[in-house]
């Protein structure tokens, strides 16, 4: 048997306002991704055949957003925003011919599952006219309250402005995550009107049409924290914890030990392999990769790094976009690396920064070396080869090549290309004067 064919629709046309905020809400992080990346990869995780997005006018950032996951996926703007119904509405282009069931997924519940979408999904096949995911919280203010008859069948949803104070004590809420079998949407949307308090065309208004219409309604339950709604920047940090707490376990659960999970941020496509072991406070950004047995200390701070098999990390260490330590490589304490390549064996060990770089095999580089890799208007490359050793408080002044096995005398500034197995250094001769502190002491106690 044939699957019907879902479409997802993604509403992000809403402005947030309770964010306070001039990034449209949808943009805003969760595991250094914005919250719509993370309802749309939950959606491509589940399957579903086809997704679109509702934006806002002017949104072109979230449009581009939802492009870069899918450069095909149809973007639809509502003019206005004059409630979910209407946003619905706006990708009529998407649904009208759709061949199958449509699931209304909101762009700022960033924790939902693929597994539940799932779930709803299922339930369409079964042949139900409309689902509505609920949950049970103990503080349900601010969601729409699901009303039951008496069979526990869903009969309606009210909007907390709209709800007496009776419906307000009712903790079973709508997450939101709504599914229409065939024609429903269609048919119901046309007669949503906006007679409410906010004056809005609401989408949980298809409820309780659809009960009047003889249709098979049903709720499915979700956990609470799957399926919150970001509205305020409190939200977004309790959003953020439950999301925070979910990743760390699913990097244990592989076979990595966090000494004190709670204080390791994690993104969401942080990996990070077998036996790894991060101690506590480290931040992980986005597009981090940890190969099997690295060690990370505490305090550091990674993006878009790769840290390769058996390398030991920090403590204090910063890695930014394009640092790549291949394995067996060590990085201490207050050091920085940028785009560079640090090849088997390598050690940077102390007070150093490391930018367009590439480091051989078991190179080693001195306390407080410095690479001089901006002129103040182009970047260049360093290259070091295999074996070399950079004596400290040295500054590398990019372009320069320092050749396999050669030494760089402490404190130099290096300037021109260094050839294989030579000693390169800049240092001015050092020149003693006998006695001359102790002169030195006698003229200033004789003032
Ligand atoms: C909505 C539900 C509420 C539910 C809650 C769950 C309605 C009427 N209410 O309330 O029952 O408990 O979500 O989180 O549906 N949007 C548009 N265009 C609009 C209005 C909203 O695209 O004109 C989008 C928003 O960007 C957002 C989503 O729809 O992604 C939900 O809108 P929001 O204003 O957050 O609705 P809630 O008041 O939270
Ligand atoms: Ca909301």
């Amino acid at each position: 048997m044939t699957q019907t064919p879902v479409l997802a629709i993604v509403l992000a046309a809403g402005k947030g306002t309770r964010m306070k905020s001039d990034t449209p809400k949808v943009m805003h992080a969760l595991a250094g991704a914005p919250l719509l990346v993370h309802v749309l990869s939950a959606a491509k995780a589940a399957s579903v055949e086809e997704i679109c997005v509702v934006v806002g006018p002017g949104m072109d950032e979230v449009a581009g957003v939802a492009r870069g996951l899918d450069p095909g996926l149809p973007v639809f703007v509502q003019r206005e925003q004059r409630g979910t119904a209407d946003a619905v509405k706006a990708a009529q282009d998407a649904f009208a011919g759709f061949a199958g069931s449509v699931i209304i997924l909101y762009g700022d519940t960033p924790l939902l599952r693929p597994e539940t979408i799932g779930t709803l999904r299922a339930a369409l096949a079964e042949g139900a006219d409309l689902v509505v995911i609920g949950f049970e919280t103990e503080d349900p203010t601010g969601y729409g309250r699901l009303l039951l008859d008496e069979c526990g069948t869903l009969i309606g949803i009210r909007e907390e402005k709209d709800a007496s104070a009776e419906e307000r004590a009712i903790k079973l809420c709508n997450s939101g995550i709504m599914g229409f079998g065939g024609k429903t949407l269609t048919d119901l949307l046309a007669r949503i009107g906006n007679a409410n308090a906010k004056g809005e065309f609401y989408l949980t208004d298809a409820v309780a049409l659809a009960r009047a219409g003889g249709l098979d309604t049903r709720m499915l339950r979700g956990e609470a924290d799957e399926v919150l709604g970001v509205n305020s920047r409190a939200e977004l940090a309790q959003a953020e914890a439950a999301m925070q707490a979910r990743l760390r376990d699913k990097v244990m659960a592989e076979g990595a030990t966090l000494v004190a999970p709670e204080t390791v941020f994690l993104s969401h496509d942080t990996k990070i392999g077998r036996d790894v072991i991060i101690e506590p406070n480290v931040f992980f950004g986005p597009g981090v990769v940890v190969e099997d047995g690295a060690t990370i200390h505490s305090f550091c701070h990674f993006v878009d790094a790769h840290i390769g098999p058996n390398a030991e990390v920090g403590p204090y260490a910063r890695l930014r976009p394009g640092a790549e330590l291949g394995p067996n490589t060590k990085v201490g304490n207050f050091v920085e690396i940028k785009k560079s390549q640090l090849a088997e064996g390598a050690k940077v060990n102390h007070l150093t920064y490391i930018g367009d770089t590439s480091i051989g095999a078991r190179a080693n580089i001195g306390a407080g070396t410095i690479t001089c890799n901006y002129d103040g208007v182009a970047k260049h490359r360093t290259e070091i080869g295999a074996g070399a050793f950079i004596g400290s408080n040295s500054s590398l002044v990019a372009p320069v090549k320092i050749g396999e096995g050669a030494y760089v005398g402490s404190g130099s500034v290096i300037s021109k290309d260094v050839t294989p197995d030579a000693l390169a250094l800049t240092r001015a001769p050092q020149e003693e004067r006998p006695g001359w502190a102790a002169r030195f002491r006698k003229r200033q106690t004789r003032k």
